[in-house]
């Protein structure tokens, strides 16, 4: 027998003994196994069974993913974030950002206007067609380009190339001289990054996420400069009169139809919340230099929250989160959406696979290569199977063999794990986006209502007991105040099945709960959800149309 080999034989003897040790220790010693903490107790556990039963690891998922969403450690969870939102709101460069846009649109705004979309997976350019509030918004031509994963890692002025190549070839099937002519071409610009608005129609580029290297090098830099500089190396005559997050564009596109929408949230590649939100609850170094006079007119303000980054240390997280995180380019960056969005939902569930392959026997025991990749388990793949109700998933698996090549075809109880864990992680996804929108909107509430008050809030004795009544107003004064719509666009809560209503469900749970806690009166809230999440499609070229339309008019005043 080789030197190696026996000293192997070895090793394994040890580790064998050991754990019969340990085993006996347990048997014989139950009490001084209690003592042991949980993280010593697991690392025992791992050691004794390094394979366990799919039940068993589907046990513990159950556990893990579940145990964050009862309605009491969400409402603990909303307040600390709300804690966080609180002190962003007051100082951070990165997040709660004001815009300049402080009116909502009217309605009245008409015209025809082209819209560039940077997505988080594809670039849109879109002739626009406004007609009114009475009358459908129209998209006439859109040329669409997906942004893979060689376009993400373009750094600096390279992305904003390939804009403008993107650009001209859309400019191009509409006219020969469209965008050539000596008046420059006006356009709308929805960004779906965070920016540092400098203007309705400039920002500051900051740290991208999703992957995107386009800020390498251009952090700091004016965006609309820098597209119209690409667009120039082309001959393109174009101004960028719009600049919104496409969290913004969502809001001012469902405003535009419906004038009481306040609120908006983006959930696909990415995650944002945009409100319209009181100026006097925003901290005013955050407002960096504006015109003379604009506070006059601004009583409220669209803030982009940029909601992503909330949540870290506060919403629990698992060990594949935490390798997810630890391996990311910007661990820590977005706590929220590497929990929650289509960028990450399928890496999650890959991670939980990997595992239960290597301790559970999934698949046999064997992951196909394709999936050893990170990111190799796209989130329609997690979509489908959550959605195919078939007893023997056949749907599943066929799926499963054309996107990634399996040495023998997934068992059913395979195909059912594989569902369960899909499940739990959308649905954790629901539940903590939930309570980050619950939070936003306790936010809301108390700044706005106070606001109310603070308008007419003298420190006579009169007013101050009027303050207080503010409790005691009719039940359904308060619950119609705090009762908002949320316009909703992204492929994850407009496509993923069932999530939205699971979002709503949890949401319907939350504020309701809040109110029975402030003592509002519960039947004063039951004609429809107090917090409504409403479909709001196309939104980021709507809305940047809408974004262009009001700069152009305020312009020409
Ligand atoms: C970005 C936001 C964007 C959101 C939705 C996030 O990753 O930081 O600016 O609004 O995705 O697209």
């Amino acid at each position: 027998m080789t030197a190696p080999l026996v000293k192997v034989l070895q090793k394994m003897q040890e580790l064998f003994q050991n754990i019969f040790t340990a085993l006996e220790s347990m048997v014989l010693f139950p009490a001084l196994f209690r003592k042991l903490s949980r993280k010593q107790r697991k690392a025992f556990q791992g050691a004794c069974w390094h394979q366990r039963s799919l039940d068993d690891f589907t046990d513990e998922l159950d556990r893990l993913f579940s145990a964050p969403l009862r309605v009491r450690n969400m409402l603990e969870m909303s307040d600390k974030i709300q804690d966080q939102f609180k002190t962003c709101l007051q100082a951070s460069p990165y997040c709660m950002l004001p815009s300049y846009t402080h009116a909502l649109p009217s309605g009245h705004e008409t015209g025809t206007y082209l819209a560039l979309d940077v997505g988080g997976s594809t670039f849109r350019v879109a002739l626009i067609e406004l007609q009114g509030r009475d009358r459908e918004m129209k998209i006439l031509r859109v040329s669409s380009s997906v942004i893979d994963n060689n376009i993400k890692l373009l750094e600096g002025t390279l992305f904003f190339d390939w804009m403008a190549e993107k650009i001209e070839e859309m400019l191009g099937k509409v006219d020969a001289t469209y965008g050539r002519a000596e008046t420059p071409l006006s356009m709308g610009l929805s960004w779906s990054f965070p920016i540092d608005q400098t203007s309705i129609s400039s920002g500051l580029v900051i740290h991208m996420g999703k992957g995107f290297l386009c800020s390498n090098g251009t952090v700091g830099q004016e965006l609309g400069d820098l597209i119209i500089r690409s667009c120039r190396k082309r001959q393109l005559n174009v101004t960028v009169d719009a600049i919104v997050n496409d969290s913004s564009a969502a809001l001012l596109s469902r405003a535009y139809v419906e004038p009481k929408t306040r609120m908006s949230l983006i959930l696909g590649t990415g995650t944002n919340v945009a409100l319209h939100f009181p100026v006097h609850g925003i901290g005013l170094t955050k407002f960096g230099t504006r015109p003379v006079g604009w506070f006059d007119h601004a009583k409220h303000v669209i803030v982009n929250s940029e909601m992503s980054m909330f949540g870290g240390g506060v919403l629990p997280m698992t060990r594949w989160d935490e390798t997810l995180n630890r391996t990311h380019l910007r661990p820590d960056y977005q706590p929220l959406e590497y929990m929650i969005t289509g960028r990450y939902l399928g890496e999650i569930v890959r991670l939980i696979l990997v595992e239960a392959v290597e301790t559970a026997s999934l698949f046999g025991g064997h992951l196909p290569h394709s999936l050893r990749e990170p990111y190799s388990l796209d989130t329609s793949i997690v979509a489908f199977v959550e959605a195919d109700t078939s007893a023997s998933l056949a749907p599943s698996a066929a799926l499963l063999q054309k996107e990634h090549t399996f040495s023998a075809t997934p068992s059913l109880a395979d195909l059912q794990f594989l569902r369960r864990v899909c499940q739990l992680v959308s649905k954790r996804a629901a539940g903590y986006l939930a309570t980050a929108i619950h939070s936003m909107w306790c936010l809301r509430n108390e700044v706005e209502l106070g606001s109310d008050d603070s308008v007419t809030a003298t420190s006579d004795a009169a007013s101050i007991k009027q303050t207080q009544q503010v409790t005691v107003v009719e039940s359904e004064e308060v619950s119609t105040k705090k009762s908002l719509s949320i316009a909703c666009d992204g492929s994850v809560i407009n496509k993923y099945p069932g999530f939205r209503d699971c979002c709503q469900a949890y949401l319907n749970q939350l504020s309701r709960e809040t109110l029975a806690l402030e003592g509002t009166c519960l039947e004063a809230t039951t004609d429809g959800p107090l917090i409504d999440l409403k479909p709001a499609p196309e939104s980021a070229v709507l809305g940047a149309a809408v974004a262009v339309a009001i700069a152009v008019a305020e312009k020409s005043i």
